[in-house]
């Protein structure tokens, strides 16, 4: 397993609609297995594959709470088949999008078709954290990242400053540093 570079925004890689995948195959397999890792790392509890550069429809997720045995999850070509009239707000962050976090509004409960690592679809109902998750990590396989889902001046201010820490780097440096 190997940990994968994280794109951070503004970048055009994740503005991209991901590729359909034609089948999972052993290297899709061992994709996979590299975010979760990588996800498990940065830490985050999800991640889509145009984050670490490959334009398919694949992410990884797990939204166990801490202390609970994790629930590591794989999808290919995941799609939301229904999702309900009721919607929730979560505070949400992006690995892509370092430290920063908006409240986004959503459907509360999701049901969504999958593949999974071994070529299985399968169907999933979820609700609370899985679904924001699930539905964050969807958006980020049609270019779409949850700063879209808030207004334009929060937007364009949390874009530019993560202008400046892509040009300056994260810390402030000191004069004389
Ligand atoms: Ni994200």
């Amino acid at each position: 397993m190997a940990l994968l570079d994280i794109i951070t925004a503004p970048d055009p890689r994740l503005k991209r609609k991901a590729e359909t995948v034609a089948t999972v195959d052993a290297a899709t397999a061992k994709l996979m297995a590299d975010m979760l890792e990588t996800m498990y790392e940065a830490p985050g509890i999800g991640l889509a594959a145009p984050q670490v550069g490959v334009s398919k429809r694949i992410i990884v997720a797990d939204a166990a709470r801490e202390g609970e045995a994790p629930q590591p999850l794989k999808m290919v070509n995941p799609q939301i088949v229904w999702s309900s009239d009721e919607k929730k707000t979560h505070e949400e962050g992006c690995l892509s999008l370092p430290d920063e976090y908006e409240i986004v509004n959503r459907p509360d409960k999701i049901r969504v078709q999958y593949v999974d690592e071994t070529n299985t679809p399968r169907e999933l109902e979820a609700d609370g954290l899985l679904a924001v998750v699930i539905q964050h990590e969807l958006d980020h396989l049609d270019g779409v990242l949850f700063v879209d889902h808030i207004s334009t001046l929060k937007r364009n201010m949390i874009l530019r400053r993560l202008t400046k820490y892509k040009k300056f780097g994260k810390r402030p440096v000191a004069v004389g540093e």
